[in-house]
């Protein structure tokens, strides 16, 4: 049986209290969790040594947390990624979303769903829920969105499933996501350059300078985007290819191959040295690869146990709908309907090469 117990970690600066809720399984894996952001904030699991290894970026402290602009962990909302110039037409009425990013709207705007204090519960199953309810008009996002970010880990494999719930009284505009950072060498252990990814897409958005999708959808064949066979992500990192030029490192969209709504194999990577393999699965129809290309930069702010966070020492692989969606007729809109129901899964599933 799966336990989960709380405790506290500390207090925002505006006074609130967050939890860590640390959920174990019989397998030996391990995920902590808390109610800042409704972040993940560790993954333990056996190495091919069995050495227990956190794959996941972090913080000690959640003053970190709350000062960190990377999204390591976080639940990001209402929209994941970018939209550009800020704007998204719903039912004919232009809205003006707030600009982060120079001129576009990144990651659910300036203060996104990361960093808020979401209310919590733990269900007999013992999984945990996170409940946020975000005003209408927050961010400039039409609708009060009632959201649930559901966590559990099953007993007999080490898949950490989340489920993302959500209803709004307007129709608005619904794609939330996990930003958790992975080494699966351990938090610790500098570049991911030689860890592999493999990518289940046979096409990528196409992004302008700015990292947004200019609206083509392009063939990864005979590109370095191509990861249809797993490859390190070093290998192609520093090409002249454009798209690679523009972000300084891999951070794109990929075209989940046979979306059909349900739930499918995404992407997966894994470390020959610690023997530990990820596989992402889910029912969204894109996927994020970034190599934490901006990871680092002037303000170090040290990780856990004080290891730095730099460049590329971490990767993502963000489930969503594609980004700047509302701007292309042919890409699924994250719309939902007033008094529908939203429901996405994600499926981190960790296992040994
Ligand atoms: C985006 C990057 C961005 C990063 C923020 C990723 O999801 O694709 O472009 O810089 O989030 O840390």
């Amino acid at each position: 049986m799966t336990t989960v117990s709380k405790k506290l970690f500390g207090a925002t600066q505006k006074g609130e209290n967050i939890y860590i809720f640390t959920l174990i399984n019989n397998s030996n894996m391990t995920v902590e969790l808390m109610n800042y952001g409704a972040t993940i904030i560790s993954i333990k699991v056996p190495d091919k040594n069995n050495k227990i290894t956190d794959v996941l970026l972090g913080y000690d402290e959640l003053s970190k947390y709350e000062k960190q602009d990377k999204y390591l962990g976080a639940t990001i909302g209402r929209c994941a990624n970018r939209i550009e110039n800020a704007e998204i037409t719903i039912n004919n009425k232009k809205y003006k979303l707030n600009k982060n990013d120079n001129n576009n709207h990144l990651h659910g705007g300036i203060e996104g769903f990361d960093k808020k204090v979401w209310n919590f519960e733990i269900t007999e199953n013992n999984d945990v829920k996170f409940f946020y309810t975000s005003p209408d008009m927050e961010e400039n996002y039409p609708g009060e969105l009632k959201t649930c970010v559901t966590y559990s880990i099953e007993n007999e494999t080490n898949t950490l499933k989340i489920s993302y719930n959500a209803t709004s009284n307007k129709d608005t505009i619904c794609n939330l996501t996990n930003h958790s950072y992975f080494n699966l060498d351990g938090f610790n252990s500098g570049s991911v350059l030689n860890q592999y990814v493999q990518i289940l897409a046979d096409y990528y958005t196409q992004n302008t300078k700015a990292s947004v999708p200019d609206g083509k959808i392009c063939s990864v064949k005979n590109t370095p985007l191509d990861f249809r066979i797993p490859k390190k992500i070093g290998q192609d990192i520093n090409s002249s290819f454009e798209q690679i030029k523009f972000a300084n490192g891999f951070d794109n969209n990929w075209v989940i191959n046979n979306y059909d709504k349900t739930i499918k194999k995404a992407a997966c990577a894994y470390s020959l040295k610690s023997g530990i393999k990820l596989e992402v699965s889910t029912d969204l129809p894109g996927i994020q690869f970034y190599s934490g290309n901006y990871l680092g930069g002037d303000e170090k702010v040290l990780g856990k146990s004080e290891t730095a966070i730099d460049k590329r020492c971490g990767f993502c692989l963000e489930c969503q709908f594609f980004p700047n969606a509302f701007k292309y007729e042919h890409f699924e809109k994250p719309v939902l309907k007033a008094n529908e129901i939203y429901n996405k899964t994600i499926l981190y599933s960790f296992s040994l090469v």
